[in-house]
């Protein structure tokens, strides 16, 4: 009887101990806003001032690709993929109205832009290439740079050619070739303009969305082939890398990967297996990406279903920079309610202020954790996204003057940060959200396809022209 008495005093004693180690190790960042000057900011000379768009998202008249696939596409129920069965459509038309947004660029006096080139309307059947539609891409290239911004490309960003999609994409390791004939074409001809090229966009998010959760195209739920997914995506990256490395203009150009970093913190911070949900989260969606950068070693495992490890020592050498996407936190843990059909579960971070119309609380305090996440990898750092859900315009100012201060801060600590692009240009169509949830900085009237400056927007322009001079 006593040792039984003591075994679990002994277990009581660990558990505690950590608890208080783990709250402690990773705190949940909190800033004492009425007693913080967010205003005391300060940004290195030759920032990176930018903001960013994706093509699917803005430019109107999709071609033939998974999205526009799915656009038209009903779930198992019957009920459509994307929110109140919206369609793309010609949205805020980027592709004619580019020298306007150009100059929206000027008035928010940003010095970059990140953007991508539509892979279908580039390449709309296997191994062909649309010369007017890389016409059109050479003169948004060229006006861009007549007007100082430098420019971000993203290889990959979600949206692909439904010929490659019904090879079966990423899923396949042998489809990554034609990728790469699309990278070499787009680098072979823009190469000598651009310098910051990412391969691939949240590899992470376009595995998970497309492969786990079912709310992207192909609408899966697989976690083995998700994982399967997401490293063929790396090798992607790998393969591209050293493609762009070695063809003229490699030397100099800058080539990175964007990474979601949402990170998980425990539903309650007392309970280990809350603690033990999170890190699993925060593994498979990030963790085990930093890792193969780090190591070369890449392992994604879920208990008694996925168990997949890969190592490539060369990893660590493919990246100039990383990119990180930010937006928010969740919280993880165990479902006691449903334990039966559902034993995991994330959601918002209680107590928090939820975001309008998407996922996450209002959490700016977040980017600087998500900073701190990636300078494991000791490689540059350039925000390529950041922004809020909101569709009422009624929460971006605040979120922009504590976003600002997170990171100034993170700048001040030491974090090696080149540069920060705001999610987005102007509203756009949201994925499987649709057009309702509106994130630009200028608000767009799909109708006339007029761009007004956003009131809580102009906290950007403000902040941006102050340092960017
Ligand atoms: C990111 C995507 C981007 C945009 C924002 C809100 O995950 O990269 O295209 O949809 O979310």
């Amino acid at each position: 009887m006593k040792k039984v008495f003591s075994l679990l005093l002994v277990l009581v004693t660990l558990y505690i101990l950590t608890i208080f180690y783990l709250n402690d190790k990773f705190p949940v960042r909190k800033i004492d806003y009425k007693n913080t000057n967010v205003e005391n900011l300060n940004f290195p000379k030759d920032f990176l001032w930018g903001t960013a768009t994706a093509a699917y998202q803005v430019e109107g008249n999709a071609r033939n690709s998974n999205w526009t696939l799915w656009e038209n596409a009903k779930d198992q129920n019957g009920k459509p993929r994307i929110k109140n069965n919206q369609k793309s459509g010609i949205g805020p038309d980027h592709w004619n109205k580019y020298p306007e947004d150009i100059k929206l660029l000027n008035e928010l006096g940003v010095n970059a832009y990140r953007m991508n080139f539509s892979w279908s309307k580039i390449c709309p059947k296997e191994g062909v290439y649309d010369e007017e539609v890389l016409k059109h891409y050479d003169k948004v290239i060229d006006e861009l740079l007549k007007n100082n911004i430098q420019i971000h490309i993203t290889l990959f960003w979600w949206e692909e050619p439904l010929w490659f999609y019904k090879k079966g994409a990423f899923e396949k390791e042998k489809n990554i070739k034609y990728f790469l004939d699309f990278v070499k074409k787009i680098y072979g001809r823009y190469g000598d303009r651009v310098i910051y090229w990412s391969t691939i966009n949240e590899p992470n998010v376009y595995s998970s969305f497309g492969y786990v959760e079912g709310a992207f195209p192909p609408g899966k739920k697989d976690m083995k082939l998700s994982a399967a997914v997401t490293l063929n995506l790396l090798k992607s990256h790998v393969l591209a890398y050293n493609l762009i490395k070695s063809m003229p203009h490699g030397n100099t150009s800058k080539v990175g990967i964007v990474l979601s970093v949402t990170f998980f913190e425990p539903m309650n911070k007392y309970n280990l297996i809350d603690w033990i949900v999170a890190s699993f989260y925060n593994n498979n969606m990030y963790g085990n990406i930093l890792q193969f950068f780090k190591s070369g070693r890449y392992k994604y495992i879920a208990p008694l279903v996925v168990n997949l490890k890969y190592e490539d020592k060369n990893a660590p050498n493919t990246l100039d920079y990383i990119g990180v996407n930010y937006y928010s936190h969740l919280s993880a843990g165990i479902n006691f309610s449903n334990f039966k059909n559902y034993p995991i579960l994330y959601s918002n971070v209680e107590g928090e202020v939820p975001s309008v119309g998407g996922f996450g609380s209002v959490y700016p305090e977040g980017l600087y954790t998500a900073i701190k996440i990636v300078s494991d990898l000791k490689k540059p750092i350039i925000i390529t996204e950041n922004g809020i859900y909101d569709s009422t315009g009624k929460l971006v100012k605040d979120f922009i003057k504590k976003s600002m201060y997170s990171l100034s801060e993170a700048i001040k600590d030491g974090y090696d940060v080149k540069g920060y692009h705001y999610w987005a240009l102007m509203d756009n169509f949201e994925w499987a959200q649709g057009y309702d949830v509106r994130m630009g900085l200028y608000h767009v009237d799909y109708t006339t396809k007029k761009r007004t400056l956003k009131d809580g927007a102009k906290e950007y322009q403000r902040i941006v022209k102050k340092f960017n001079k």
